[in-house]
């Protein structure tokens, strides 16, 4: 099996370059942001907050959570229901983000992940894809750009969806979630030592694929 790895920080178009990856190579794409989001929505209804280490483990050991795929789109299950459209919020998100240090955690979803990758070649994204989910991955890649294009990113897609943002906030926010991203002890946010490193900051999506693909290209034909 072939697995393209994926990291970056929030933000950073890592799902955009991922998913036409995917296409392009007729692998699968795993988002795997979406099952710490699945947890944190979990957490979230139950009003379990992030410090309370026997309510986590309560919810993870009550919580039946997988992966399927319905023509190519990844759907996340929690306890057999599709949560796809109610985890992208920046609510979750945050919790996603708060909870995601967390061991026992993190050892059950790299469990999911890798399981599912057994038996497909993928393109997975995330920010531990490369050192801890496939480290022997054909090709992994570091998405970065900076906080503040990445918060200008988010800015633009929320006010094109006609919701109220304000710059400064998303911007403190994206902030907020490299510093636990990066400083958590578990996996934290780390370019792998053998990751290529892709600066979108000023690159087009048209662009960033076509580098993919060359790189795809020496990684598995040489
Ligand atoms: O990629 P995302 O924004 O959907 O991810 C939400 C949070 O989940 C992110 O802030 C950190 C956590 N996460 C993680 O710790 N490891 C991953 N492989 C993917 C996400």
């Amino acid at each position: 099996m072939i697995n393209v790895a994926i990291d970056g920080p929030a933000g950073a178009g890592k799902s955009t370059v991922a998913r036409a990856a995917a296409k392009e190579l007729g692998f699968i794409y795993v988002d795997t942001g979406a099952l710490y989001r699945a947890i944190g929505l979990k957490l979230i209804r139950k009003g379990i907050t992030c410090e309370d280490t026997a309510g986590v483990e309560g919810v993870l050991a009550s919580t039946e959570l997988d992966i399927r795929f319905e023509n190519g789109e990844q759907v996340v299950l929690l306890n057999g229901t599709n949560v796809n459209g109610v985890i992208r919020t920046e609510e979750v998100g945050n919790m996603a983000s708060k909870t995601s240090p967390r061991q026992v955690l993190r050892a059950r979803l790299v469990q999911l992940q890798q399981k599912l990758a057994a038996s497909e070649d993928c393109v997975m994204d995330g920010r531990d894809i490369g050192n801890a989910v496939f480290p022997d991955a054909e090709l992994k890649i570091f998405v970065v750009a900076s906080a503040e294009i990445r918060a200008q990113r988010r800015y633009d897609e929320l006010k094109a969806k006609g919701q109220e943002a304000s710059f400064e906030e998303i911007l403190a926010n994206v902030k907020e979630r490299d510093y636990i991203d990066q400083n958590r002890e578990v996996s934290p946010l780390r370019q792998a030592e053998d990751a290529l490193l892709l600066d979108n900051s000023n690159l087009t999506i048209e662009e960033q694929k076509q580098w993919l693909a060359a790189e795809f290209q020496k990684a598995i034909n040489g």
